[in-house]
C-alpha cells in the first residue's frame, strides 16, 4: 500500500497550486488551528472567514475562551449552525486550560479525547500545529481516496472506512517530512480539483495513479449511500 510518490506529488502540487493565504495557515498556534478546524467541520471556507476573525477578536486565546460564560460564546457562533459544535468548543477550551495548562497536546490520541475533536480533526491539528505524522479523512479527502483507489463500495460503512484509513496511513509522507503541506494538499485537492461533480482531472497531480480517471468512473465514485 505504500507509495512515496503519492505524498511527493501532493506536496509538490500543494506548494505550487494549493491555498496558502487562509487565515489559519502560516501559524503553528494550536488554538487558532483548532478553532478553524472545528468551524470548517460542517461549514465552507467562505462562510467561516468572517466568523473566524470576529471570534478571535473576542477570544484571542484559549484562556479567554475558557474564562467566558457559555452565553458569551453563542453569539459569536450563531449563524454557523450546528450548536453542539459551539458547546463542545467551549468545553474543549476549558479542558485544555484545566488539564493541559492552556497548551493543546500534540498527540492525536490525546486530542481525539477532547470534546468535538474526532480522529481526522485531531490529525489535522497535530499535523498543522506540531508537524505530527497522522492521517486525515474528512468528507473531501474520502472522495479523493475513493476515486484514486477505485473503491466500489459505499465508503460510509465501517469495513470500507477502516480500509480507507489503513490506506491513508500507509500513504503518509515517509518520516513525516512536509506533513503540513501534505495534509493541506489533500484538503485543497478535494476542495478545488477533485470536486463532487466535474473534477478537473486534467490538472490533477494524482491523475497517473487514479483508478476512477483510468476507468472513466469519476462520476460514479464515490459510490452513493445505498437506499
Ligand atoms: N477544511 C478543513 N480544514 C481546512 C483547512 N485547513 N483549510 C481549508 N479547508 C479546510
Ligand atoms: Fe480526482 Fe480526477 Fe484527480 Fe482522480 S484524477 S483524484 S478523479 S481530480
Amino acid at each position: 500500500l505504500a507509495d512515496p510518490g503519492f505524498s511527493r506529488a501532493v506536496i509538490d502540487w500543494q506548494r505550487s497550486h494549493g491555498r496558502h493565504a487562509l487565515p489559519w495557515q502560516n501559524t503553528h498556534d494550536a488554538y487558532r488551528i483548532w478553532l478553524s478546524e472545528i468551524m470548517l467541520q460542517q461549514t465552507q471556507v467562505a462562510a467561516v472567514l468572517g466568523y473566524y476573525a470576529r471570534f478571535l477578536e473576542r477570544f484571542p486565546t484559549v484562556q479567554d475562551l475558557a474564562a467566558a460564560p457559555q452565553e458569551d460564546v453563542m453569539p459569536h457562533w450563531s449563524g454557523l449552525g450546528y450548536y453542539t459544535r459551539a458547546r463542545n468548543l467551549h468545553a474543549c477550551a476549558r479542558r485544555v486550560v484545566a488539564e493541559y495548562g492552556g497548551v493543546f497536546p500534540s498527540d492525536p490520541a490525546l486530542l481525539a479525547d477532547l470534546p468535538g475533536i474526532g480522529r481526522s480533526t485531531a490529525a489535522a491539528i497535530a499535523a498543522f500545529s506540531a508537524g505530527v505524522r497522522a492521517a486525515i479523512m474528512d468528507g473531501n479527502v474520502k472522495r479523493v481516496f475513493a476515486r484514486v483507489f477505485g473503491i466500489d463500495q459505499y465508503p460510509g460503512i465501517k469495513p470500507v472506512e477502516d480500509a480507507l484509513w489503513r490506506r491513508a496511513d500507509a500513504l503518509l509522507p515517509p518520516g513525516g517530512d512536509g506533513i503540513g503541506a501534505y495534509t493541506q494538499g489533500l484538503m485543497d485537492l478535494g476542495a478545488t480539483l477533485c470536486t463532487r461533480s466535474r473534477p478537473e482531472c486534467g490538472r490533477c497531480p494524482l491523475q497517473d495513479r487514479c483508478v476512477a480517471y483510468a476507468t472513466g468512473r469519476t462520476a460514479e465514485l464515490p459510490v452513493r449511500k445505498p437506499k
